[in-house]
C-alpha cells in the first residue's frame, strides 16, 4: 500500500477534473482522506462514481469541460457543497500523437479547448471564491510542458501554455493570497495512453520505452503523482506560488 502525505484539509472543498480515473482519481481520493469535501469532474459519470465509492466526501459532477457553460456549473456545485471552495485542481488534460504534416485545426482545437482554455475558465468562475478563502489552484501540466516531445508538439504547446498560465495567475493574483502552482509529471499509469486513441499493443511499446528512458527505471504511479497535488495545495505550504514542480524519476535529466 502506498504512502499519502499527512496533510490536512478538514473543512475545506476541492475540485478535482478528471477525476474519473488515472491522476484525478488518485487526488479526489486522497484530499477526501485528508478531509476535504471533493467535487469530482469528468464526462463518465460511471467512472466518476467508482472513484467515489471509495469515499462519501466525494460528489460526483458528470461534465465536458469543452462546453461552454460546463465551468459556472462546475464552480456553483461545488459552492453547494459547503458554500466555499478553497482548491481547483486543473487535472483534466489530453495527449494526442500528432506529427507536423497531420495537424488539423480541429485536432489542435480540441487539445487547448481541455488543457488550456477550461482550466481558464473553471480559474476565473472560481476567483470570487478562492479570494474568500486565500485558496489554491494547482494545474496539471506535463514533464513535456517544458521539453520538446516529437509526434506531439501541440500536446507540449498546450502544457507550456498550462505552465505560463500558472507562472503569470500566481503574479497576479499574490497580492489577495491566492497561490497558483503546477506539477509536471512524467509518463504515469493511468488511462492517457488508451484514451488517446493508440491500439494496445501501441500503448504497450510506448510505455516499455519510456520505462527505459527514466532513470528511475519505471513509470510513476498515480498516487505518487497525487501525493504532490495535494503537497502543492496545502494550505499549510504557505510561501510556495509561481512554480512548476518536475515529478519524472528524472526523465528531465536525461
Ligand atoms: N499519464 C501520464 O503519463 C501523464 C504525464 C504527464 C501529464 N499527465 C497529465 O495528467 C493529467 C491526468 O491524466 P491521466 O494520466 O490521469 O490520464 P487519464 O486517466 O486519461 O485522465 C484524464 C481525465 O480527464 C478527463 N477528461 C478528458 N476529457 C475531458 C473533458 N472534455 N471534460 C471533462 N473531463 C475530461 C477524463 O475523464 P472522461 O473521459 O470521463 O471525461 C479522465 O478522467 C492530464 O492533464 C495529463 O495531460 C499525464
Amino acid at each position: 500500500m502506498e504512502q499519502r502525505t499527512p496533510v490536512d484539509f478538514t473543512g475545506k472543498t476541492v475540485i478535482v477534473t478528471g477525476a474519473g480515473s488515472g491522476i484525478g482519481r488518485a487526488a479526489a481520493q486522497g484530499f477526501a482522506d485528508a478531509g476535504a469535501q471533493v467535487l469530482g469532474v469528468g464526462r463518465r459519470k460511471n467512472a466518476l462514481e467508482e472513484t467515489a465509492a471509495a469515499h462519501p466526501s466525494i460528489t460526483v459532477h458528470p461534465a465536458d469541460l469543452r462546453e461552454a457553460t460546463a465551468a459556472e456549473a462546475v464552480i456553483d456545485a461545488a459552492i453547494g457543497l459547503r458554500g466555499r471552495l478553497d482548491v481547483l485542481v486543473n487535472n483534466a488534460g489530453a495527449t494526442k500523437v500528432m506529427p507536423l504534416a497531420e495537424i488539423t485545426s480541429e485536432g489542435m482545437a480540441a487539445l487547448f479547448d481541455l488543457n488550456v482554455t477550461a482550466p481558464s475558465l473553471l480559474a476565473r468562475a472560481a476567483l470570487p471564491h478562492l479570494r474568500a478563502t486565500k485558496g489554491s489552484v494547482v494545474n496539471v501540466s506535463s514533464t513535456y510542458g517544458h521539453r520538446p516531445l516529437p509526434g506531439a508538439s501541440h500536446y507540449a504547446a498546450s502544457k507550456a501554455a498550462l505552465e505560463q498560465l500558472t507562472r503569470t495567475w500566481a503574479l497576479e493574483l499574490a497580492s489577495e493570497g491566492i497561490r497558483v502552482n503546477a506539477l509536471a509529471p512524467g509518463p504515469t499509469e493511468s488511462e492517457a495512453l488508451a484514451a488517446a486513441g493508440l491500439p494496445s499493443a501501441a500503448v504497450e511499446q510506448i510505455k516499455r520505452d519510456e520505462a527505459s528512458r527514466i532513470p528511475l527505471g519505471r513509470r510513476g504511479t498515480p498516487v505518487e503523482v497525487a501525493t504532490w497535488i495535494l503537497r502543492l495545495a496545502d494550505p499549510s505550504t504557505t510561501w510556495l506560488t509561481g512554480q512548476v514542480l518536475t515529478l519524472d524519476g528524472g526523465l528531465e535529466l536525461a
